[in-house]
């Protein structure tokens, strides 16, 4: 699978982020939005292999709108249990290289080598988080955790009412 090269993902980045902000502005309803959200990011960028957007709900993480090749049986991680659970407890981005070297990964599809997790925010609280899983080993970078730390800032009014 090729990456796009350094030099060019800031102008991809800035180019997805325009096209999320109008499709959320069009979108019908705030899931509709959050679905947009993860077909664009798909369309975009080919390293993307899976992604999926969780949402807290009270201590576990639930699964909202997703795509990829296949689904997965995690639709419920709680809190503190995986990678997700990880990310959602400290509040920091996980870039994870190699998933099976991983002692907190959950294993979901056969073809995942690595992943990265990103925390969406209201104000201090984690209130959900962006799920990426890649075919490729260290398929993600800190210019990937940049860019989806924007996306979950564009992601977090898309959070679905109690
Ligand atoms: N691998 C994740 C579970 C979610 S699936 O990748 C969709 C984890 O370790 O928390």
């Amino acid at each position: 699978m090729s990456h796009p090269v350094a030099e060019e993902r800031p102008a991809a980045h800035g180019d997805a982020l325009n096209g999320l902000r109008t499709a959320i502005a069009e979108a019908p309803d705030p899931a509709a939005a959050a679905q947009r959200v993860v077909d664009l990011l798909h369309d975009r960028f080919a390293h993307y292999d899976w992604i999926g957007i969780y949402w807290v709900d009270g201590t576990d993480l639930v699964l909202g709108p997703w795509i990829g090749p296949e689904a997965t049986e995690h639709t419920r991680i709680p809190i503190g249990t995986g990678v997700c659970g990880a990310a959602a407890e400290s509040g920091r981005t996980e870039i994870v290289a190699d998933v099976h070297a991983d002692p907190r990964y959950l294993a979901c599809f056969a073809s995942t080598k690595s992943e990265i997790v990103v925390p969406i925010f209201d104000g201090g609280d984690v209130i959900g988080e962006i799920d990426v899983d890649g075919s490729d080993l260290g398929a993600f970078d800190e210019m990937d955790a940049r860019f989806l730390e924007e996306v979950a800032a564009l992601v977090a009014p898309l959070r679905p009412r109690a």
